[in-house]
């Protein structure tokens, strides 16, 4: 348990805080930084150690969130960051350049284990499914509490394109989506993720949960659907979550059993 470092790299912003990880509270107020343009290694890793050394106090391990496929800390995709982070250990690069480990996770499951353990799924048993709707669209698969990583359901066919360059907030706001219009493109993909997942929950997150009402009643899905609790803290709770090595397993009502 303890006090650790959350933190969140975003297209636009790179986000952190210590995270109270028994109560998934904010310890101190969120730093927020400007994405470096281009978003390249080196500038990001920088950035990211100017948010570890503005919580001097926090002692406790780090845990960093990012918008592509993470295996054991590399990156293995970059959808809406430089193409250039493809292949990169993450985890290595901001070790060495923080002075202090840093565990990496992708920002949807980040969010996905926040959710599952403070927020709208928590204490769900059975298969949720975690959507984080900006940029692109993040997916956390969980089931039992229990996550099963990089599931980039984004990156699913919708039709004849990409979900997320279809049914994404950005879709949204490039496209002119009235909230009726981006609507109906999301119940088709809930259809499609219901097809062949069939999750008892679905969690909505990312920036737009917080108008949820103006798009939530529309929603048609066979599943329960419910606006994110921890909106955009989500992924730095994740992340911290994460790093204390407290995010992969956690009790719901159904494996305490
Ligand atoms: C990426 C995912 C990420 C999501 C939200 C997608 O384009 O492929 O890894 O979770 O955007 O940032």
């Amino acid at each position: 348990m303890g006090t650790h470092l959350g933190i969140d790299i975003g297209g636009s912003g790179i986000k952190g805080a210590p995270i109270d990880v028994a109560s998934g509270a904010l310890a101190a107020n969120r730093l927020r930084i400007s994405t470096p343009q281009p978003a390249l290694a080196d500038p990001v890793a920088a950035t990211v150690c100017e948010i570890v050394d503005s919580f001097p106090g926090v002692t406790g391990r780090v845990g960093c969130a990012f918008p592509g496929i993470v295996i054991s800390n590399r990156i293995y995709s970059a959808a809406n960051l430089d193409k250039s982070w493809i292949g990169v250990d993450a985890g290595s690069r901001f070790t060495e350049a923080c002075g202090r480990p840093v565990a990496m996770i992708n920002d949807a499951d980040a969010a996905g284990l926040a959710e599952a353990r403070f927020g709208a799924a928590a204490g769900r048993p059975g298969v949720v499914l975690v959507l984080t709707l900006g940029t692109g669209i993040g997916s956390a698969l969980l089931h039992d509490g229990r996550l099963v990583p990089n599931t980039e359901l984004g990156h699913l066919e919708l039709g004849g394109e990409v979900a997320e360059r279809h049914a994404s907030n950005r879709a949204r706001k490039t496209q002119r989506l009235s909230f009726k219009e981006w609507a109906e493109r999301l119940n088709q993909y809930l259809a499609h993720l219901d097809r062949i997942l069939s999750p008892e929950l679905v969690v909505i997150g990312g920036g737009i949960s917080k108008r949820f009402d103006k798009f939530g009643p529309r929603l048609r899905s066979r599943a329960e659907v419910v606006p994110a609790v921890l909106r955009n803290n989500a992924g730095i709770v994740g992340a911290a979550l994460w790093a204390a090595g407290s995010g992969a397993t956690q009790p719901t009502a159904a494996n305490r059993r």
